[in-house]
């Protein structure tokens, strides 16, 4: 099987700096060679280029913080991933902050009539310039590729929308803003918060959303923000959020990911190693990795 390696050193959809060294970071932490040991030949196909903004990560277009370069980056992103999977590459994307979602999906979603989505992050990302209260990108991509947000967002690859709201599955919640709640409730996105993987389990959570997707997709791309660990465990991330999700659950979780041999594409985002110990989010990153490819199976 073969693997390509795409990183985004994304840094203008969120505020703090040092998240666009994270591609660095998860490399230097030696996904490459955790992955070739596993079997898989890998083609690590370098950065896709983020251009500067003119200001200090001005505000654009009414809300949006860097539209035209997060924009730019997405769109360079997506005709990537897209090439990729036409040469049947496995596309790994390592991020960046979140923004790049926004790319990976458009690259992925061409290739799939129902993709299925796992969003495993702290957070909704299902903010727009009307309801986000930061203004910032990172906080937009999962509402951008079910078709709502700013138009420079949505059509990138000249379709919309990339994913539907029914099949996406959302795990590690724990800080939605009202207008995420309101949009979830809406659209009927399957959320399991802490509150459900405290009571359930992990264990039944990844068993519910395997099932569920498995009977109406076509395709399933995990979009993996490490803030949906727990600071404690993964302490480089931006937007740190208490209670969050084990090790050790996040490990169960892609393992029975790997066993139910499901995903079609992936990507770790939000290290930032200028926050972090010792680069210890981007080890997490790499573990997580290992194990999403079967380092338990084989
Ligand atoms: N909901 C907040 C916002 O819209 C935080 C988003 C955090 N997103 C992330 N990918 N870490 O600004
Ligand atoms: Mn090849
Ligand atoms: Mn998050
Ligand atoms: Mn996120």
């Amino acid at each position: 099987k073969h693997m390509s390696i795409i990183g985004v050193p994304m840094d203008l959809g969120q505020n703090r700096r040092g998240v666009d060294m994270g591609p660095s970071a998860i490399r230097y932490a030696g996904v490459v060679e955790r992955l070739e040991n596993l079997g898989y030949h890998m083609n690590d196909l370098g950065d896709v280029p983020v251009s500067r903004p003119d200001g200090k990560n001005e505000i654009q277009d009414g809300k949006l913080r860097n539209l035209k370069q997060v924009a730019e980056s997405n769109q360079k992103l997506a005709e990537l991933v897209d090439k990729e999977i036409v040469e049947n590459h496995f596309p790994l994307i390592l991020g960046g902050d979140h923004s790049i979602a926004i790319g990976s999906l458009a690259g992925a979603a061409k290739h799939f009539q129902n993709l299925g989505v796992i969003w495993y992050d702290a957070h909704g990302d299902l903010n727009s310039g009307d309801t986000s209260p930061s203004g910032n990108i990172h906080g937009m991509p999962l509402a951008v590729s079910i078709g709502i947000g700013h138009d420079k967002l949505t059509t990138i690859l000249d379709y919309a929308p990339k994913v539907k709201p029914e099949n996406i599955v959302i795990i590690g919640a724990r800080s939605l803003d009202p207008g995420e709640k309101e949009l979830i409730q809406e659209k009927g996105i399957n959320v399991y918060s802490m509150h459900e993987i405290d009571r359930m389990g992990m264990s039944q959570v990844v068993t519910e959303a395997i099932n569920y997707l498995r009977e109406r997709t076509d395709g399933v791309h995990l979009s993996l923000d490490l803030d949906g660990l727990d600071p404690e465990e993964a302490p480089g991330v931006g937007t740190p959020v208490l209670g969050g999700l084990s090790y050790r659950e996040s490990h169960l979780a892609m393992e029975m990911l790997a066993e139910a041999d499901m995903i079609t594409s992936a990507e770790f985002v939000e290290v930032n190693p200028i926050l972090d110990d010792k680069n210890k989010t981007a080890s997490q990153a790499v573990g997580l990795i290992g194990s999403l490819f079967g380092e338990k199976l084989k």
